[in-house]
């Protein structure tokens, strides 16, 4: 008989057999960014997320830096008189997320600033690029997806992470990045196997970017397939990407899995959206969850799968509050 419970006898030892951690450096945190002062407005689909004005954004990232974060990803959310058919106000120099990268980078030079490219959140009809006959015209959305990259490389993104899905858009970044000489000091985080999942029901709430008519699933991709998203994950390396992703992230493990057993050259993020926070969030108010038990847990099973950063509403308030908690601080060697 093989004696595991050897293993387990008690909290030291356990965790000296532990070989799976969650820290500080492992976090990417989403932050969405609107114009005004002052503006904190919690999102009532996700408790503890806000949307915020760049005066409060500035404050909210120091806090999180000195939480020992050091990434965080941007998203914009404008009002709807601002957006239109082509999403313009997604690649104007002077739109909601150049400004906060710019306010960031001045405030908190050491904080690594990624920003989302997508058009969903500037487009009248919330669609993820250019429509043509009520479908999105894949080759026609690359320079605009291309060009958005570019205002948001030239305010200083050390990383832009396109998630339209449009096949090619890591090429189109990565080519116009060299073109105009700021491939070397920006990276392309790629949302390469991005489903189409109910889970981000509530980011859409967050970021006023649902679709006015249809759904995504002619460009995110279908959940019922086995391994269209390690040939997504492949393209996206091909084209240039510097990491890739899985999203959303905890339904999804065993891509993030066989993705970084086959693709071992780049580091690999998956994504515990919105609505996994919710789902956490929501029992855990309610008293049915032991909420840093199953936050705990469910991080560590994204590390456990492979990722080396995971993108998750929960960093921060991880940090703050349990992160002491679940250290191995009685590790021997
Ligand atoms: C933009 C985008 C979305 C998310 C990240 N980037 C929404 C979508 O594709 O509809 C979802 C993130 C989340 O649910 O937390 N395309």
């Amino acid at each position: 008989m093989k004696r595991f419970r050897d293993y387990r006898k008690d909290q030291a030892t356990r965790d000296r057999f532990a070989d799976v951690e969650v820290n500080a450096d492992d976090f990417i945190y989403p932050y969405f960014a609107v114009e005004g002062k002052g503006v904190k407005n919690e999102i009532k689909s996700m408790p503890g997320i806000y949307q915020f004005s760049l005066d409060t954004l500035v404050e909210d990232v120091k806090e999180v830096r000195s939480l020992g974060i050091n990434k965080v990803l941007l998203f914009g959310v404008i009002p709807n008189e601002q957006k239109d058919e082509r999403g313009s106000a997604g690649y104007d120099e002077n739109g909601i997320v150049c400004q906060a990268i710019r306010a960031i980078k001045a405030a908190v030079p050491d904080m690594i600033v990624m920003a989302d490219v997508c058009l969903c959140e500037y487009t009248s009809h919330g669609h993820c690029g250019l429509l043509k006959n009520n479908d999105v015209d894949n080759d026609a959305t690359l320079p605009l997806l291309a060009q958005e990259a570019y205002v948001y490389a030239k305010a200083g993104a050390d990383w832009v992470a396109p998630s339209a899905m449009m096949d090619g858009q890591i090429e189109a970044l990565d080519a116009k990045l060299k073109e105009t000489g700021l491939r070397k000091g920006c990276k392309i985080m790629a949302y390469s196997a991005k489903y189409a999942s109910a889970f981000y029901g509530p980011f859409r709430d967050a970021a006023d970017s649902a679709p006015s008519f249809g759904d995504r699933k002619t460009y995110q991709m279908d959940f019922r397939t086995r391994n269209q998203g390690l040939a997504e994950i492949e393209a996206d390396i091909e084209e240039g990407a510097d990491m890739t992703m899985v999203k959303p992230g905890m339904a999804y493990l065993d891509i993030v899995a066989r993705a970084v057993e086959k693709y071992k050259e780049i580091p690999m993020v998956t994504y515990q959206v919105s609505g996994e926070y919710s789902m956490l969030k929501a029992a855990s108010m309610n008293g049915w969850l032991d909420e840093p038990r199953v936050v705990f847990e469910s991080l560590i099973a994204m590390k456990r799968a492979g990722a080396r950063y995971i993108i998750s509403y929960y960093a921060k308030e991880y940090m703050q509050k349990w992160n002491d908690r679940f250290q191995l601080k009685n590790k021997s060697v």
